[in-house]
């Protein structure tokens, strides 16, 4: 037996976790790993497993040097066992398993390879060991029912995904990986020319150029499963290298494609989940959803909602926040409808974590026992206080909390983190229906700014990308007061996650060449680094518009997780690194020298 070595007579009979009651009584095999060792009384059992479950193996004393070797068995070898398979004895069974009436009474096994001592043991315990070890270890990692089911479901999606497009005529292309920067707001990977010394390709961070030529070529409805990659923080929702379902349409409107995505979403809810999705989905204009939610992204399962109190305070005695109304700033509010039960201390950290975002203060209401109060209550008259509850909503038993600010955005943007974090902490998230099933929140984000104002550059940039279209009606405005102008931008929202955007572009060289300027790209430097795409539009464009969902975002919110990495078979760190492979890694100096490249060590810069 030791000396057998791995051939048709040792293959397996069925998948572990397929084997039923109706293989009792035959001779089977089973090929996997061994989980689970236990001896008792003599006799060894172990689960032998593979993606598709356990099956029990048992090792009879009477089996003699069988048994004796069995007990040399350890977690993760890999091994081929043969039986007869039977119901496991009264009292015996497991209901937890599928296999868990049966076993296999062994009557011969090999090993074919042991394995090393485990850095953590496999199996559903493996969730809590540290992520750094799981990933360097990630092929152990992923040898458990919970990493076997996200990335098979990950797979099913993307069937899914290539049936529907197909069914709606698109067709798939591939574009290129080495090529030139995109702008999509992110640094680009770059890779060095060994033939063209001292040029870089740029990894794509998106196909967006390539997939409007696409349309200017005739090809009319177009989608690739694509890979991106972006040089830019990380965070438990992002990755330096992601995958994208990138879309394009010609001749369409914005209706045309959330129609799609929602028919897309529908469908596929319904081959994972099971589930039943609405649709259309509620639309929102970007101004809305920040006056509303304070976000972009808003999670509609959180019912707290913002106010503008602009006109509690205009008039008011409190002169700060009259004097930033006058500037043209804001005053806005969120109120927590039990808040008045927070403690002093509470509300101290609470305006300690506004601080951290950018607010000058959080100033706070607490309407307790029919009474108000409040640090500005002394500053405003009982009118005024009156108009301060009339438009928040505040009753007895809440709290408001408000932030002024001359920026808009950053006063919605800090409440409608609060909005998120109360919200949850303080009972006004629900994310289950009445049958305990999760909630499923889309909604389409639209009309969003064309520009924003981008601290680290001191420039403009674009909202969504320099290719998007602004709306017809504000054409003129890229000329006169560009701040102002709405881009036909959309994204996808579900359940405060950004999981798909897209736009409807720009198919008339003049008005791109106007967003360029706006952006501050001179006619030379469009010419430098678009001018193959510009070219292109110059040669009868149909209207057209795309859109691009993150693959990795959808998957992990179909899984119930809460980071892409769950979802991503060998994903990177914060660091961007590979802890498996090791990478980014140094190298040799006679690549470098063929590169043309030097390493500037940290003092010499
Ligand atoms: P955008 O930049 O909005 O649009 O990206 C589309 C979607 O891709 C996902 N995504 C990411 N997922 C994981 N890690 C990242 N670092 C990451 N960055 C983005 C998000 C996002 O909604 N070319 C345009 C699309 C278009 O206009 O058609 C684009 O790339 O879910």
């Amino acid at each position: 037996m030791s000396d057998a070595i791995f051939d048709k007579s040792w293959q397996r009979t069925k998948l572990c976790g397929e084997f039923t009651e109706d293989d009792a009584g035959k001779e089977v095999r089973a090929n996997g790993w061994v989980r689970a060792r236990r001896d008792l009384g003599g006799i060894i059992f172990v689960e032998v497993w593979d993606y598709t479950g356990p099956i029990q193996v048992v090792f009879n004393p009477e089996a003699g040097e069988i048994h004796e070797l069995a007990g040399n068995l350890r977690s993760e070898y890999s091994i081929a066992v043969k039986g007869k398979m039977r119901i496991r004895p009264e009292g015996t069974a497991n209901p937890a398993l599928k296999t868990g009436n049966i076993e296999i009474v062994a009557s011969d096994f090999l090993v074919l390879a042991k394995a090393d001592t485990l850095p953590f043991e496999v199996g559903d315990a493996t969730d809590s060991v540290d992520e750094n070890l799981r990933l360097t270890y990630r092929y152990l990692d992923m040898r458990r029912e919970k990493m076997q089911k996200n990335l098979r479901t990950r797979a099913k999606i993307n069937s899914f995904t290539r049936r529907y497009l197909e069914n709606n005529r698109f067709v798939e292309l591939e574009t290129p990986m080495l090529t030139k920067a995109t702008p999509e707001g992110a640094r680009d990977y770059l890779v060095p020319s060994r033939i063209n010394p001292g040029s870089f390709y740029a990894l794509p961070q998106s196909p967006q150029l390539f997939k409007q030529i696409l349309m200017i070529s005739g090809f009319d409805r177009y989608y690739q499963i694509a890979r991106c990659f972006r040089d830019e923080d990380l965070r438990a929702d992002r990755q330096p290298e992601f995958t994208q379902i990138d879309l394009e349409m010609s001749y369409i409107v914005e209706e045309d494609i959330m129609n799609l995505i929602e028919g897309y979403m529908q469908g596929l809810f319904k081959e994972i989940l099971d589930v039943e999705i609405a649709a259309p989905f509620m639309r929102m204009n970007y101004w809305d959803a920040m006056d509303k939610y304070g976000s972009d992204k808003p999670d509609l399962r959180v019912s707290l909602e913002l106010c503008d109190l602009a006109e509690a305070f205009k008039n008011s005695g409190f002169e700060p926040f009259k004097e930033i109304l006058e500037k043209g700033g804001v005053v806005r509010g969120l109120v927590l409808p039990n808040g008045a039960e927070l403690s002093r201390k509470e509300l101290m950290d609470l305006e300690a974590r506004a601080k951290k975002m950018g607010a000058s203060g959080l100033a706070n209401f607490q309407f307790k026992d029919g009474e108000l109060r409040g640090p500005l209550k002394k500053f405003m008259s009982d009118d005024e206080l009156a108009k301060l509850c009339e438009i928040s909503g505040l009753k007895d038993g809440g709290a408001l909390f408000l932030v002024s600010d001359k920026s808009r955005t950053k006063a919605c943007t800090i409440l409608g983190t609060l909005r998120l974090e109360l919200g949850k902490s303080r009972g006004y998230f629900t994310d289950k229906d009445e049958n305990g099933k999760p909630i499923w929140k889309f909604l389409w984000v639209t009309r969003f700014p064309m520009f924003e104002w981008s601290e680290e550059e001191k420039r403009w940039v674009a909202m969504h990308h320099p290719f998007t279209s602004p709306v017809l009606e504000d054409l003129d405005l890229l000329e006169t007061d560009p701040e102002r102008a709405l881009a036909r931008a959309y994204d996808c929202v579900l359940n405060g996650n950004e999981v798909g955007g897209g736009s409807i572009r720009i198919h008339d060289p003049e008005v791109q060449a106007r967003v360029f300027k706006c952006l501050g790209i001179t006619p030379e430097d469009a010419k430098r680094r678009f001018g193959f795409f510009l070219r292109a539009l110059s040669f009868g464009t149909p209207p057209h518009g795309g859109l691009a969902l993150g693959v990795d975002r959808l998957v992990m919110l179909l899984c119930g997780g809460s980071s892409i990495r769950d979802v991503m078979a060998f994903p990177k760190t914060q660091r961007a690194q590979c802890l498996l492979s090791q990478a980014p890694d140094a190298v040799e100096q006679a690549r470098l020298d063929e590169l043309k490249l030097r390493v500037v060590a940290d003092d010499e810069d």
